[in-house]
């Protein structure tokens, strides 16, 4: 039987405890694997509202273990909070100044932790414009990945930076072809695992039918449209009935 579409929010840095509350009250994941990234202080609430919905997953982990380090989170922390899945290598914490080295540590932590890593590449529009995208996916693709012990699974979220939050998402064409670029990269540092991939940007309860009907799209990252239940839940409906 063919694994189920895996559907994953990501809140951002978004939301209150009442939404999470109201969101979890409304959400049917609808036959999809669903899963939601809370802000790491709403991982526990959310793990217990969201019980047998949705898994939880942190948006981010420390690239190290417990110590000195105000105001991180480690991967054991996130999964002492009942989280099960982790975002790693998010553009947005790359804007930040996040390395494909630290990229490479948060995978390794979280994995050590026993939380699935959901690592994000993608590339920016001057990337594909100069011709680059196979260049970048590669590069961010075999620093996160390559020569990692004991992975026999590993989802990689295809996120092009230009379509992330702007309301303009890849075409599905484009998607496919960078998602199945994507598997190959993966495949080349992980012989033999099952690897997921997801298309994420500016996905929406209109677009995703399209992208988890293309070949070699195994589900989505959705971050603005994953913010109300209901749209939420729209999403995984139609993406659990297109596969
Ligand atoms: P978006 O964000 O759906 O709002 O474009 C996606 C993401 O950042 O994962």
């Amino acid at each position: 039987m063919a694994d189920k579409v895996m559907v994953v929010g990501n809140w951002k840095a978004n939301g209150t405890l009442q939404d999470l509350e109201r969101w979890a009250a409304g959400f049917d994941p609808s036959g999809a694997d669903a899963v939601l990234c809370v802000p790491h202080p709403y991982l526990s609430q959310a793990t217990r509202l969201l019980d047998g919905k949705a898994e939880v997953g942190a948006q981010d982990v420390a690239g190290h273990g417990p110590g000195s380090h105000t105001g991180d989170t480690t991967a054991g922390m996130a999964a002492d909070c009942g989280a099960s899945f982790a975002i790693v290598g998010h553009s947005e914490r790359r804007a930040k100044g996040e390395d494909d080295q630290l990229v490479r540590a948060k995978v390794e932590q979280a994995m050590e932790a026993g939380l699935h890593p959901i690592l994000c590449v993608g590339e920016s529009l001057d990337d594909r414009e100069a011709g680059d995208l196979r260049k970048v996916l590669q590069a961010q693709v075999q620093a996160a990945l390559s020569g990692l012990q004991e992975a026999d699974a590993m989802t990689v979220a295809y996120e092009p930076v230009w379509a992330i939050g702007t309301g303009v998402a890849a075409t599905e064409k484009q998607a496919a072809e960078s998602c199945r670029m994507t598997r190959e990269l993966a495949l080349e540092c992980l012989a033999g695992a099952r690897i997921k991939v997801l298309y994420g940007g500016s996905v929406n309860a209109s677009n995703a039918v399209g992208f988890v009907g293309s070949e070699g799209i195994d589900g989505l990252l959705v971050g603005g449209a994953s913010l109300e239940g209901e749209t939420f839940s729209q999403i995984c409906a139609a993406s659990a009935k297109a596969v």
